[in-house]
């Protein structure tokens, strides 16, 4: 999917009326990506990822939610509990399986919403979803939590005034994805 480049951020932060109608949307949109008569390994891994992002949509929680928007659909949602201050939890992340990126964009706007210094992100990790995780540098903890300090993590950099990727830190602006409607992903 092409990218094209925005001057504000793709993500939102909706109230959880809103995020409960996007997530039924999500899971709506993707049931059609799920492939009939998966029989090799990455065929069922590919179903596998769609029906924990949907399974994870019904059991999401917190106290701030967010979702990443291609021309108002979402690709990409979470939800977050800062209740236990200054950390921030991480309760859902789940990104659309016809696109890239969505999740780092999340991630990142989360990062942003907070004062660095006393932001720390933890969640509780799909085995799956750990080489994702650490990929946007968090790190391992004890019972599947993972947890990341941007301030300490050489996987992001402060750069125009808000973190960033490092990674990506030379793109301008920030990634968004097409210019079209009918460029929406269709299913396989
Ligand atoms: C995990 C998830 C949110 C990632 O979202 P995404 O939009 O596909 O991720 P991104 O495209 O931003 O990926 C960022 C990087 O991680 C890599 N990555 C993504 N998922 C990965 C995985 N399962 N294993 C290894 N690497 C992965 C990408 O290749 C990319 O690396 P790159 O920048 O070098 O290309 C998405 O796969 C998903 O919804 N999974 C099902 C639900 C789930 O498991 N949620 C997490 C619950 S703990």
């Amino acid at each position: 999917m092409p990218y094209v480049w925005l001057p504000a951020s793709p993500v939102r932060q909706v109230d959880g009326k809103e995020f409960s109608r996007l997530c039924s949307v999500f899971k709506h949109e993707t049931v059609g990506w799920v492939l009939p008569h998966a029989s090799s390994e990455e065929q069922r891994q590919w179903n596998e990822r769609i029906s924990m992002a949907n399974v994870l949509s019904e059991l999401a929680f917190g106290t701030d939610f967010f979702a990443c928007l291609l021309h108002s659909r979402p690709v990409g949602l979470a939800a977050v509990d800062r209740s236990d201050q200054p950390g921030v939890h991480i309760g859902t992340l789940i990104a659309h399986p016809g696109q890239q990126g969505a999740g780092s964009i999340l991630v990142e706007h989360i990062v942003n919403c907070w004062p660095p210094g006393s932001l720390q992100l933890e969640l509780v990790t799909l085995l799956e979803s750990r080489p994702f995780y650490q990929r946007l540098g968090f790190e391992p903890m004890a019972r599947n939590k993972m947890r990341l300090d941007v301030t300490k993590s050489p996987r992001w950099v402060r750069s125009g005034g808000r973190w960033r990727l490092t990674a990506y830190r030379h793109l301008p602006n920030h990634a968004a994805f097409i210019e079209k409607d009918e460029d929406w992903p269709t299913s396989p």
